[in-house]
C-alpha cells in the first residue's frame, strides 16, 4: 500500500523522451520543484501567522530548450496538446487555462523587465493534482527556475516565491498565502520551512530522525481552491481582524476572540479562533521540536485537525475519516499525530508516525478508507528534499 517516490532523475529523463517526441529535437534545460505537505499551521499564512511545511520529493519538472522564435510552445505528459504563448506580448490570462500557470509566471519575469527569448517546454511530474500538495505552486516555481536557466539569470528565492505566489494571484484567481512557494522555493533535504508569514522569514529547522517518518495520504477527493471555498475563508478572516480592530491577528488573544463573539457573530467567530488558536499551536509545534518531544505534536495536531473541522470548516468527510482511521490505530500502533493538511475540501492528510510501523500503518489507512469509501487512496512517505533547481 506504500508507494515508492518515483526518482528524480526518472522523471526528467521521461520528460526528456517526450519533449524530444513532441518537439523533434533535445531539451537542453531542465528544472525540477517540489510540492509540499504542510506538519501544522493551516489557513493561517495569509493571517501573520507561523506555518510548518517541508519540500516533498515529489516534483514537477520543466524541460526544454531556445527555439529561436518569439513564442512559446509548451506541452505536457497529461496531454497532447501544445499551448503556444506569444512572448512578443505582455502575458494575460488565456485560454488552456492550464497554461495560466506559466503565462503568470512570464509575466512576472516581463514586470521585471526581462525580454523572454522563444523556447519550447514540457512538463512532467510526480505530484498527484488536486491532492492538496502544491502541485501549482511547483508548477510555478519549474517554470520560474526554468526561465532564470532560460535568461541565465538567478532570482532571489523570495523574490521567485513572491512572483509565483503573484502569478497564482493574478492568473489562476487563488488569492493564496506564501506557504506553498515558499516550501517549493526554499526547501532543503532534512529541514522543515518555518515560516513567520508576518515578516516573510523562512527559518529552516532540522527535521532527519531517521525514526520518523511522515506519510501522506491522498483521499483521491479531488480539491479546487478556485472555487470560492478558499476566498471565502480568508475574507471571513479579515472581517474578523477588522472588527476585532487590530492590524494582524499576531495581535489577538484568545480571550479578545472570547470576549467578542457575540459581536464577530458566526461563523467568524469560530474562523478567528481557529486562527488564533492555529498559531499558538504551530508556535508550540515549533518549540517542541526544538526541544525533541516530537510527542507533544501528536495533541496539536490534533487540535488543529478538528478546529479545521469544526471551526474553519475546510474538511471533508473523506479527510474526516482518514484521520479517524489513523487515530484509532493510536499511539500504540505507531501513529505519532495525523491532521488534514494544505486547502483542504478535500486532498492528503499527513501523518506523522515511527518508521517501523509506517508500512503497516499505509496497509491499514489504505484497506480501512477503501473499505468505507470503495475509493483507493494514494499512500506514500516523503522525507523533506531540496527545493527548485535546475539539473546538469
Ligand atoms: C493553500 C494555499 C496556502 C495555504 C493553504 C492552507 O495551499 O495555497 O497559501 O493558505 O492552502 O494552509
Amino acid at each position: 500500500m506504500l508507494q515508492s517516490n518515483p526518482a528524480l532523475l526518472d522523471i526528467v529523463s521521461h520528460a526528456k523522451t517526450g519533449f524530444s517526441d513532441r518537439f523533434g529535437f533535445n531539451a537542453t534545460l531542465a528544472a525540477a520543484a517540489p510540492g509540499r505537505v504542510n506538519l501544522i499551521g493551516e489557513h493561517i499564512d495569509y493571517c501573520d501567522g507561523f506555518v510548518m511545511p517541508f519540500a516533498i520529493d515529489r516534483y514537477i519538472v520543466v524541460v526544454g530548450s531556445a527555439n529561436g522564435t518569439p513564442h512559446a510552445r509548451v506541452s505536457s505528459a497529461i496531454s497532447d496538446e501544445i499551448a503556444t504563448l506569444d512572448l512578443t506580448q505582455l502575458q494575460e490570462i488565456s485560454e488552456p487555462k492550464w497554461a495560466n500557470y506559466l503565462r503568470g509566471v512570464i509575466r512576472g519575469f516581463q514586470d521585471l523587465g526581462h525580454t523572454i527569448p522563444g523556447f519550447d517546454a514540457y512538463i512532467d511530474s510526480s505530484i498527484p493534482g488536486g491532492a492538496g500538495l502544491s502541485s501549482s505552486a511547483a508548477l510555478e516555481c519549474a517554470m520560474a527556475t526554468f526561465l532564470e536557466g532560460l535568461l541565465e539569470i538567478q532570482l532571489g528565492t523570495k523574490e521567485k516565491a513572491l512572483l509565483c505566489q503573484k502569478a497564482e494571484h493574478d492568473f489562476a484567481n487563488v488569492p493564496c498565502g506564501i506557504m506553498d512557494q515558499y516550501a517549493s522555493a526554499f526547501g532543503e533535504p532534512n529541514r522543515l520551512v518555518l515560516i513567520d508569514c508576518q515578516t516573510g522569514e523562512p527559518k529552516l529547522v532540522p527535521f532527519e530522525d531517521p525514526s520518523l517518518t511522515v506519510l501522506i495520504s491522498n483521499t483521491m477527493v479531488h480539491h479546487e481552491l478556485s472555487d470560492g471555498g478558499y476566498a471565502l475563508r480568508r475574507k471571513h478572516t479579515e472581517d474578523g481582524l477588522e472588527i476585532i480592530g487590530k492590524s494582524s491577528w499576531r495581535d489577538v488573544t484568545e480571550a479578545e476572540v472570547r470576549d467578542r463573539w457575540e459581536i464577530l457573530g458566526d461563523p467568524i467567530n469560530r474562523r478567528a479562533r481557529h486562527v488564533v488558536g492555529e498559531i499558538s499551536r504551530t508556535l508550540a509545534a515549533a518549540t517542541a521540536l526544538a526541544d525533541n518531544d516530537v510527542e507533544a505534536l501528536g495533541p496539536l495536531m490534533a487540535a488543529s485537525h478538528d478546529s479545521l473541522r469544526d471551526d474553519f470548516e475546510v474538511s471533508c468527510h473523506e479527510l474526516d475519516l482518514m484521520v479517524e482511521i489513523a487515530r484509532k490505530i493510536g499511539r500504540s500502533g505507531g501513529v505519532i499525530g495525523t491532521r488534514m493538511t494544505g486547502g483542504g475540501f478535500g486532498g492528503s492528510t499527513v501523518t506523522l508516525c515511527e518508521s517501523k510501523h509506517a508500512d503497516s500503518i499505509a496497509a491499514m489507512l489504505g484497506a480501512e478508507y477503501e473499505k468505507a469509501t470503495g475509493i483507493t487512496p494514494q499512500i506514500f512517505a516523503s522525507r523533506p528534499s531540496r527545493g527548485a533547481h535546475l539539473l546538469e
